[in-house]
């Protein structure tokens, strides 16, 4: 019998079977959950195809225009598998941060939508402008990871030829998240302002990313773009020009300058942090006076990618590992059983084991296996060690170098901020203890999602601002201070 691979997002497993194979009898062992048996009721067993067709028969249209899903939504419950399919399973998507967190701000006229365009996920927030009131919310996969995960592999399918195709899905989804808010609340758009790293900024304004692709790895196409609505073919009407904000540099895009703008680091008197643990790990160091920045490639083993049993925070995976009279002690999401390691469970993992002498200096494993079991059938393996004395060194030996370009010692700074996708969910005494952050934990703060704040702080008058800390903030080549590997090999130890 013929047999097709079924691809599950975020989850980033694979699952071969038979054709014909309802996916309902094969997304059980992934934790999805069928509330209503089946019957096409409740939704809850949405998922959307990336890639791929599935047929939909006459009753499953039926529902799916009863619960009102855009067009590339499907039920499970009704679906069967008769070519290779990439799904995104909406019942995974739930731990996708959408911040709520309130800021300052000078009232306006009208409604706005901020947007995060993150490389893997996409939020999106309909606001009041008199109250900066949330009044609805969408989060959503980005569809553009059926080209890869990170955005080395998106630069390459624009090279392959998949640019105009990568432009034209990813405004439509969001065209699509803002529709859907907007049918939900009746209400005029007076604008919408985009924030995003400098490759996604590219992609969605339909720029060439090849200058990212090749030595010097540099583009110098990182200012303000505007649209209106009819240039990106959505269906509604925004007043004033839509705006995707200016990168900072080439691996510095305006999410970080969002962030900047939601901790207020551009107003400090004292010098502060912000350290963004997404798919790219950015870091930030300044005051009102001066701003260095920088990023690194720390990312993907926090979000799982090249952790053997690495996966994102959602159903079954371990989110955190705790030690309580000397037991060892997991939480799973879903209370189900485990299937991976998320990246907030993986630093706990790691000053446990270290505390418990499982671990030595150099981040061998004591006992000369080549694994630690955790719970389940989950373990760590020494490489998946390995890989995250990379991702850490990563991110002390950039701060380090960012201190010693400030001309100041790390002890200098007052508070540093943790922003992005799991930085809500980590334990910062566990980040303190495997050396990650050298930096006091009572000085470090979870800040949520600091992109999203920042975007939704842009839709309130504030016209100089953005120029201001352009003009502050210098981005610093990491890679290109003599000092970096020595600082980086050093980085890697467990102290
Ligand atoms: S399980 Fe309820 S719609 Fe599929």
């Amino acid at each position: 019998m013929k047999q097709y691979t079924i691809r599950l997002h975020p989850l980033g497993k694979e699952l071969k079977v038979n054709d014909h194979t309802p996916l309902i009898d094969v997304l059980h062992e992934f934790g999805v959950e069928f509330p209503c048996g089946g019957k096409g009721t409740c939704g809850k067993c949405r998922i959307r195809l990336l890639d791929g067709e599935i047929t939909v028969s006459e009753v499953h249209a039926q529902r799916l225009s009863k619960l009102s899903l855009p067009e590339d939504w499907r039920l499970a419950c009704f679906s069967l598998c008769t070519n290779d399919i990439i799904l995104e399973v909406d019942q995974f998507n739930h731990l996708i941060l959408a911040d709520e967190t309130e800021f300052s701000f000078t009232a306006a006229q009208g409604y706005g939508v901020a947007v995060d365009l993150g490389t893997t996920t996409i939020v999106t927030q309909l606001v009041e402008l008199s109250t900066a009131r949330v009044m609805a919310v969408e989060t959503m996969l980005n569809p553009q990871v059926r080209f890869g995960a990170d955005l080395i592999s998106r630069i390459q399918a624009c090279l392959d030829g998949n640019s105009e195709e990568m432009t034209r899905i990813i405004r439509s989804a969001i065209g699509t998240m803002i529709s859907l808010m907007l049918n939900k609340n009746k209400v005029r758009l007076n604008k919408v302002v985009l924030v995003g790293n400098t490759v996604m900024q590219l992609i969605f304004s339909d720029c060439d990313v090849s200058p990212l692709s090749a030595y010097p790895f540099r583009t110098n196409n990182l200012g303000l773009k505007n649209f209106s609505s009819a240039d990106l073919d959505w269906n509604f009407n925004v007043i004033e020009p839509i705006s995707f904000f200016p990168s900072i540099g080439s691996f510095v895009g305006s999410d970080i300058l969002a962030g900047i703008l939601a901790t207020g680091l551009h107003e400090k008197e004292k010098f502060t942090a912000l350290i963004d643990l997404g798919t790219n790990g950015e870091i930030v160091l300044g005051n009102r006076e001066r701003i260095l920045c920088a990023s690194t490639a720390a990312g993907p083993a926090f979000e799982g990618a090249t952790i053997s049993m690495g996966m994102r925070a959602v159903t079954g995976a371990i989110s955190s590992v705790n030690l309580e009279e000397g037991k060892t002690l997991y939480n799973v999401i879903g209370n189900t059983e485990p299937r991976g390691i998320c990246g907030s469970a993986l630093i706990d993992a790691v000053a446990i084991f270290r505390k418990l002498d499982l671990l030595g200096m150099f981040g061998e494993i004591n006992s000369g296996d080549q694994e630690i079991a955790l719970t389940g059938d989950v373990k760590l393996t020494q490489r998946d060690i390995n890989e995250f004395q990379l991702a850490k060194a990563a991110i002390a030996a950039g701060l380090a170098i960012l201190a010693k370009n400030m001309n100041i010692k790390l002890s200098d700074i007052s508070e540093l901020y943790i922003a992005g996708g799991f930085g809500n969910y980590i334990n910062i005494k566990n980040i303190v203890e495997t050396g990650m952050i050298e930096i006091p934990a009572e000085k470090i703060h979870k800040m949520g999602n600091t992109a999203l704040i920042g975007a939704k702080m842009l839709l309130f008058p504030n016209p100089e601002i953005i120029h201001k800390i352009l003009e502050l903030t210098t981005l610093v080549n990491l890679e290109g201070d003599l000092e970096f590997q020595n600082i980086y090999v050093d980085k890697m130890l467990f102290l």
